[in-house]
């Protein structure tokens, strides 16, 4: 992660405490702020490489902790992980199979960037669907979802989904992220079920 996020002041830090990567102080941030993760909660992190979201989770939970992504993580003890596409129509089944009861669900997964800004922006939103779909596929009624998007066209769209399908969906911009980034966390607490909000 160095060389994507540059070795700035919170990389650096990150590097000192031993996580992964400066993304760990994100999910601190949203924690305190949100306090979506429970004592013995089973949680599934989506888009999970390197891995300091799944440092930080081991150290939130006594629960089950499950790393989803495209590129292996290196072990974490008491951490399982699963090399896969969120989007694999396969991979709720496989997930319930392996965990029983899911939780909570968070997704810091992005796209590759292009550099093109509404590309990129549209992909990073699809994936945010794909994240939400899969929550939908495998939280327990009543569980906490987390998911990175972006500010701008079908943001909008994404959030709305959310606050169908949980009692509540909020936005939370870490102060973590870089300094003007368009990056945002939507917040769905206590989740109703999937066909919530379906036509
Ligand atoms: C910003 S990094 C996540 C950092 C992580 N939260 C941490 O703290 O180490 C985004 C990750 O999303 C993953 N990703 C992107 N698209 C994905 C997909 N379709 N399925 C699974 N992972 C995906 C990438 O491989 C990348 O590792």
């Amino acid at each position: 992660m160095g060389s994507q996020w540059g070795r700035d002041k919170g990389y650096r830090n990150a590097m000192r405490e031993g996580y992964r990567s400066r993304a760990a102080y994100k999910l601190l941030e949203i924690q305190q702020h949100a306090g979506m993760i429970r004592q013995d909660d089973n949680v599934v992190d989506l888009g999970a490489a390197p891995g300091s979201w799944l440092q930080v989770l081991r150290t939130l939970t006594g629960g089950r902790v499950l790393g989803i992504d495209l590129n292996p993580i290196a072990p974490i003890e008491g951490v399982e992980t699963i090399v896969g596409d969120l989007a694999d129509p396969t991979l709720p089944a496989r997930v319930k199979d392996a965990l029983g009861i899911v939780n909570v669900v968070v997704a810091d997964a992005s796209p590759k960037l292009s550099g093109q800004r509404s590309y990129d922006q549209a992909r990073a939103v699809a994936l945010g669907e794909q994240a939400l779909a899969f929550a939908c596929a495998v939280l327990k009624p009543g569980g906490n979802f987390v998911v990175k998007s972006f500010q701008g066209e079908d943001f909008a769209e994404l959030l709305t989904e959310v606050r169908t399908k949980f009692r509540s969906g909020r936005t939370y911009q870490a102060k973590a992220s870089r300094k003007g980034s368009r990056e945002i966390y939507i917040i769905g607490k206590n989740f109703i079920g999937c066909d919530a909000g379906a036509d």
